[in-house]
């Protein structure tokens, strides 16, 4: 048996596991993102790595991280929700713990993680996952392969533009669907609810301690689950972004299956039973032609480290 580890590097949290090849998570680990810090971040990955590696005959290292990468999968470009430009992950990492390394974009790796052993695990083609996190982002497998493009930088789902000269989104532009579709968008359509029919969100406001600002991805979901007439509508307004850019993807790609995944999809049919409606309806010729159905994602917050592990097994 071989192992490999796994690193999926977050806007709030870096998650390390050492994984074997069938998928299965022998050990995890987890620290904060140090918020706007490059030197820091790349420190904590060596640590994590360094601590997971002890005393153990590992392979190879894989590192899901939340930006565009370039094509030798070496270098994160650019990372909208991150401090990183043009960081030289592969070679900081490698160097310090004397193991080959490769870098990914956190979405391809979610997604080959749940098309080989999760959601889409049954589809022996292609699947696009889309993962709602800080931001949105986006895999691609076609043929049974990761789909990395030209450049590496393909299945950047985020930056779909969804309203144009709408929101300021973190990559320049205005109007992506991360802005209309991510967890924190969840955050601010419900901060909003609150504010204008705090009424309708008593027991969101009742979490937050009467303070709007302080209100939470993890706090609109509880409410949600409770009833809270806002919260489930800052829900249905991300499922229904989420559910016309879902369709997009099925008519440019066609795929097998569509998963959706990240913290939100803890929410259920709450997120679940709106995007489904929305991406029927966002459909061409609904209900004549055979669509793919969404999935929600399996594999939870082990996906980015369990496929970040299994692509580093196949460098
Ligand atoms: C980034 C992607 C990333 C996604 C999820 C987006 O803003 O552009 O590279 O995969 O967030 O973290
Ligand atoms: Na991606
Ligand atoms: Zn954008």
């Amino acid at each position: 048996m071989t192992l490999t580890i796994g690193v999926d590097v977050g806007g709030t949290k870096v998650a390390g596991g050492v994984v074997d090849d069938t998928g299965t998570v022998l050990v995890q680990t987890r620290r904060d993102t140090p918020a706007d810090d490059v030197a820091k971040t790349r420190d904590v990955i060596i640590e994590l790595v360094g601590e997971l590696a002890a005393g153990r005959t590992i392979e190879a290292v894989g590192i899901g991280a939340a930006g565009w990468i370039d094509a030798s999968r070496s270098t994160v470009l650019f990372a909208p929700n991150l401090a990183w430009r043009d960081e030289p992950l592969q070679e900081y990492v490698s160097t310090a713990v004397g193991l080959p390394v490769i870098v990914e974009n956190d979405g391809n790796v979610a997604a080959w993680a749940e098309f080989r052993y999760g959601a889409a695990r049954d589809a022996d083609d292609s699947m696009i996952m889309f993962t709602i996190g800080t931001g949105v982002g986006g895999g691609i497998v076609l043929g049974g392969d990761l789909m990395r493009g030209a450049h590496g930088i393909a299945a950047e789902l985020g930056h779909m533009l969804a309203v144009p000269d709408g929101h300021q989104c973190g990559c320049g532009r205005l109007g992506c669907i991360e802005q209309y579709a991510s967890g924190s968008a969840l955050v601010r359509f419900a901060r909003a609810g609150a504010r204008q029919e705090p009424d309708r969100a008593t027991a969101l406001l009742a979490l937050a301690g009467g303070e709007v600002e302080a209100i939470t991805g993890p706090m609109v979901t509880a409410a949600a689950q409770g009833g809270d007439p806002i919260s489930a509508e800052a829900f249905a307004q991300i499922g229904r972004w989420l559910g016309t850019s879902l369709a997009d993807m099925a008519q440019i790609l066609d795929p097998q299956t569509l998963v959706v995944g990240g913290g939100v999809i803890d929410a259920g049919d709450l997120l679940l039973g709106p995007t489904r409606r929305s991406y029927l309806d966002a459909l061409a010729q609904r209900g004549r032609l055979p669509v793919a159905e969404v999935l929600p994602a399996e594999l939870g917050n082990s996906a980015g480290v369990i496929g970040a592990a299994d692509l580093a097994r196949r460098i």
